[in-house]
């Protein structure tokens, strides 16, 4: 069985709606690890969009299971990763338009700035993680970095419109599951899905951890809002 890393973003994309304290995500990660998540993921993007520098510092501090900062190579955030030093580090790209993570890292053409973000982070003993395309070559470029990890973005596979074409996007991720771990890789895997699609992904062989958020907050909402309006009219009563 996979693990599962729970992402906690949209949390706080719910708090920063009104700018105050509710809802916390730190209170939320906690509820997650006590419901047997076995990571927390989140998201310091630089435009600070949800997820705020506090929160990072709080959820290091407090988590007794592992941390995941999810993250760009831009050199603010590198530095806090490296004060930080969450367990591990998920590195993907970030366009400030974006409504989420769009697409993979290019690990190919990452360059002397991906390879030098990669080594800070590990010298500072912080597992990383590059989030990519089920792509053979990326996969290549991510083993001569040196990482010890991967995600494999299971974006295409989730938002596939017809059951050929899921099939399809599943078997890629399988190929690409077998061939990360035969490069020595642990392989991971998440983006986008959701109730009714992630067996099919949990059940392949070397699937390590699936990093999993929207659908699950989402769900939050509906499974606890009948429970919030019982307390609410009963105080109103
Ligand atoms: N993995 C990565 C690298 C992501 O960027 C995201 C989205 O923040 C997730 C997993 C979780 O995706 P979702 O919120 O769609 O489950």
């Amino acid at each position: 069985m996979p693990l599962l890393g729970v992402n906690i973003d949209h949390i706080a994309t719910l708090r920063q709606q009104r700018r105050e304290g509710d809802p916390d995500p730190v209170a939320a990660a906690l509820l997650c690890q006590k419901a047997g998540a076995h990571s927390i993921v989140a998201h310091l993007r630089e435009d600070r969009r949800h997820i705020q520098d506090e929160d990072v510092r709080r959820l290091k501090k407090v988590l007794k299971i592992p941390f995941n900062l999810e993250m760009s190579i831009a050199p603010e955030i590198v530095g806090i990763a490296c004060r930080l030093k969450p367990a591990q580090a998920t590195l993907v790209p970030e366009r400030r338009q974006e409504l989420t993570t769009e697409g993979g890292l290019d690990v190919i053409r990452g360059g002397r700035r991906l390879q030098n973000t990669c080594c800070r982070l590990k010298d500072e003993g912080i597992v990383v993680s590059l989030f990519i395309d089920p792509d053979p070559r990326q996969i290549d470029a991510a083993v001569s970095l040196g990482v010890g990890a991967i995600e494999i973005h299971t974006g295409a596979y989730a938002q596939a419109k017809t059951v050929h074409s899921r099939r399809k996007e599943r078997e890629k991720i399988v190929r690409m599951t077998a061939y990360g771990c035969q490069r020595g890789l642990v392989v991971n895997a998440g983006h986008g899905l959701k109730y009714h699609d992630v067996r099919p992904i949990a059940r392949i062989s070397g699937m390590h951890e699936l990093n999993i958020g929207h659908s699950i907050v989402s769900r939050a909402a509906f499974v606890g809002l009948e429970r919030a309006v019982r307390e609410m009219k009963a105080l109103v009563k």
